[in-house]
């Protein structure tokens, strides 16, 4: 069986990393126009470095969860027949021994030059203007897909939702395209684990609620008859 499983920040929270649009979500603090967009970037480089650069350092004081020890585990035991597409720009499901993810939205610990292209492995800040490592240019931007911009790889997120046997989606509003869409994408069937209801959650053929650290382990245990 072919799954697809497409994770939001959802997933993260109970690791200690801020949803987006939760009660205390980072868009309640922070105007997402002002701090995710090409445009804020130009307009003001160092309020965006600033945001990015406190989320890098959070992240290195979390742990994966039994949500994303979970999905590793399933990966062990399926191999190829697991790709998780994330939103999140964490490492949480690398951390937590997952190796078939996509970021669609790019990755934190990631810096893009857009002096040169190349990209690099970043745990620090960026807000000092550091050099590329590659072209010594001060050029290195956070390596996320901002609103407006083109998620990473698409194509074949789209081709791996339309083989899939089971799509499912965990730990996201179901309100920023095209990860929204994905439900409608996937052919067969289709599962949501997710603490509310979602934007989405209708078009799902079952939908489960509940903290993610719950339902997956659940889930996985369910899928390999461990139960
Ligand atoms: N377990 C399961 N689900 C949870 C938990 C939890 N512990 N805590 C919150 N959730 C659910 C919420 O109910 C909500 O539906 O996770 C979802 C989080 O939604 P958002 O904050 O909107 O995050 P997400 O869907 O990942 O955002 C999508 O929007 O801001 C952009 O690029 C950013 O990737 C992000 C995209």
């Amino acid at each position: 069986m072919k799954i697809v499983v497409l994770t939001g920040a959802g997933i993260s929270a109970e690791s200690g990393l801020a949803t987006f649009r939760d009660a205390d979500g980072l868009w309640e603090g922070h105007d997402p126009m002002r701090v995710a967009t090409p445009e804020a970037f130009a307009a003001e480089p160092d309020l965006v470095h600033r945001f990015y650069d406190q989320r890098r350092a959070r992240l290195a004081r979390v742990e994966p969860n039994a949500a994303h020890r979970a999905l590793a585990r399933l990966e062990a035991s399926v191999g190829d027949d697991l790709l998780v597409v994330t939103q999140n720009v964490d490492d949480l499901h690398e951390r937590a021994g997952s190796e078939r993810v996509h970021h669609m939205h790019g990755r934190l610990r990631s810096a893009w030059c857009v002096a040169c292209g190349e990209r690099h492995d970043w745990e620090e800040t960026l807000g000092d203007r550091p050099p590329c490592p590659a072209c010594g240019s001060a050029s290195l931007r956070p390596d996320v897909v901002w609103f407006g911009e083109i998620p990473y790889g698409m194509d074949a997120v789209e081709e791996a939702l339309w083989e899939c046997d089971l799509f499912v989606a965990i730990g996201t509003s179901g309100q920023v395209y095209p990860a929204a869409a994905f439900v409608h994408w996937a052919r067969h069937d289709t599962l949501e684990l997710n603490l509310d209801a979602s934007s989405t959650s209708s078009d799902f053929a079952q939908a489960r609620r509940g903290p993610a650290t719950e339902l997956v382990p659940a889930w996985v245990d369910e899928l390999l008859g461990s139960a």
